[in-house]
């Protein structure tokens, strides 16, 4: 395979798309889109999110002590696109990009009711990163949609339909096609 290197820079793929919604003292609710987002530790169960410092989501989360990391459907990436450009400071991003809010059921952050998978988020640590802080959120409740689930309680990804993002690119992808079986289809290699 023949490569080009492209230096130092923060070009990876997949990334997940991700709202990260979280309220100030005033209890105003900002909605702010992620990529840089992700399960990190099983035990305790934690997320991680790579926020700048300047984010007004950085200063809410401050604030509560809470954030919920909501999933993106395909069906929302202009929604989610928005919620990337524009700042809490100046747009109320629920309202125009018409996304809706619920409580969540143990933080202070609510959740985006239209996103199939919410993760409520209670803040355990900070890393610093130069401009940006590594958050860290204990994983205090997680909700899924409900009709994901079989009979069986096996969950279908179609039923999240998860927008990808592809960074360094800037675009925005679906989740194309299952092609194996994790933890299961590596044994037939060795
Ligand atoms: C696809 C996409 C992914 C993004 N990922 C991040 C990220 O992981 N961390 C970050 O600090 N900003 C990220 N941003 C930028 C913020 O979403 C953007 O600066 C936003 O306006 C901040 O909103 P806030 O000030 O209301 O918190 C991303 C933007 C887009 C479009």
């Amino acid at each position: 395979m023949k490569k080009r290197q492209l230096g130092p820079c923060v070009t990876f793929f997949p990334q997940p798309t991700t709202l990260v919604s979280s309220v100030d003292d005033a209890g105003k609710v900002d909605l702010m889109t992620a990529s840089w987002a992700g399960i990190v530790s099983k035990t305790p169960p934690t997320m991680a999110v790579s926020l700048n410092k300047g984010r007004k989501t950085y200063e809410n989360i401050q604030a509560s002590g809470s954030f919920v990391v909501n999933m993106v459907p395909a069906s929302l990436a202009v929604e989610a696109d928005y919620c990337g450009l524009k700042s809490g400071r100046t747009d109320d991003k629920a309202a125009v990009a018409g996304l809706h809010l619920e409580p969540a059921s143990q933080v202070a952050a609510p959740l985006v009711k239209d996103s199939p998978l919410n993760v409520e988020c209670r803040l355990s640590g900070e890393i610093e990163l130069g401009d940006y802080r590594l958050i860290l959120g204990e994983i205090v409740e997680i909700h899924a949609v409900e009709a994901a689930f079989d009979e069986a309680g096996k969950m279908d990804a179609k039923a999240f339909d998860p927008l990808v993002y592809l960074g360094g690119i800037r675009e925005y992808w679906d989740l194309g096609q299952k092609v194996a079986n994790a933890y299961e289809d590596g044994k037939k290699i060795g």
